[in-house]
């Protein structure tokens, strides 16, 4: 908080509003959420984004007094919908959090460098179209893997081939199940996905 206030009184730093794209449950939305919300400062989540109706992610988002707003298969298609609603709400970040839709080219265009995504698996392990949440943790655990982690990528137009900025590690041990992993890589997810956020929004003012 207090870097973003003195970046804010020299002038450099505006305030930056973030966008949470998902589609399901909402965990890492409502952590990246609280994260920026106890800061107090110029940096915070101010509309979630689905393309899914009735998940949890709208009740997270309504408890902590942020709008979660659905569109449907064609705002996703074409795009200009979407982009409408983030420029009337004046977003300057976009942050992936189980978002499971392709991201539309218009929006990539218009954010260069501004989407992030995570993924439960170090990619390029484990990757692509398809896999996603659980088959992620289910497939490692079959392969016999002796580690896993989280990768937090720029986003581009194929699934989980975009830049990767970091990925954090943890083991699978032996016996685990798929949830046991699961757990443990959400545990990854919690900690360190919005501060990597915040990190790479003060990097980009
Ligand atoms: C998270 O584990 C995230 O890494 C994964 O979906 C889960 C969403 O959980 N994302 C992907 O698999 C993207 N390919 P959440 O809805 O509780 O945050």
């Amino acid at each position: 908080m207090l870097l973003c206030k003195k970046q804010a009184k020299k002038g450099g730093f505006m305030g930056r509003n973030i966008a949470i794209f998902a589609s399901g449950n909402g965990t890492n939305a409502e952590n990246i959420i609280r994260y920026f919300q106890a800061k107090e400062g110029e940096i915070q989540v101010t509309l979630v984004v689905t393309n899914r109706q009735e998940i949890p992610v709208f009740e997270r988002a309504k408890r902590l007094d942020v709008s979660c707003i659905y569109m449907n298969k064609d705002a996703w298609t074409t795009g200009e919908e979407v982009i409408r609603l983030l420029h009337e709400r004046k977003i300057d970040f976009i942050v992936l959090a189980g978002f499971l839709a392709r991201v539309p080219d218009v929006i990539l265009q218009e954010y260069p460098r501004r989407i992030v995504n995570i993924h439960p698996s170090l990619l390029p392990k484990y990757g692509g179209k398809g896999m996603y949440g659980d088959r992620v943790h289910q497939a490692v655990v079959e392969a016999g893997e002796k580690e896993s982690g989280i990768t937090i990528q720029y986003i581009n137009e194929h699934y989980d081939e975009g830049d990767i900025i970091t990925q954090y590690r943890c083991p699978v041990l032996p016996g685990d199940t798929p949830e046991e992993l699961a757990k443990r890589v959400h545990a990854l997810e919690y900690e360190y996905y919005p501060q990597e956020i915040e990190r790479i929004i003060l990097m980009q003012n």
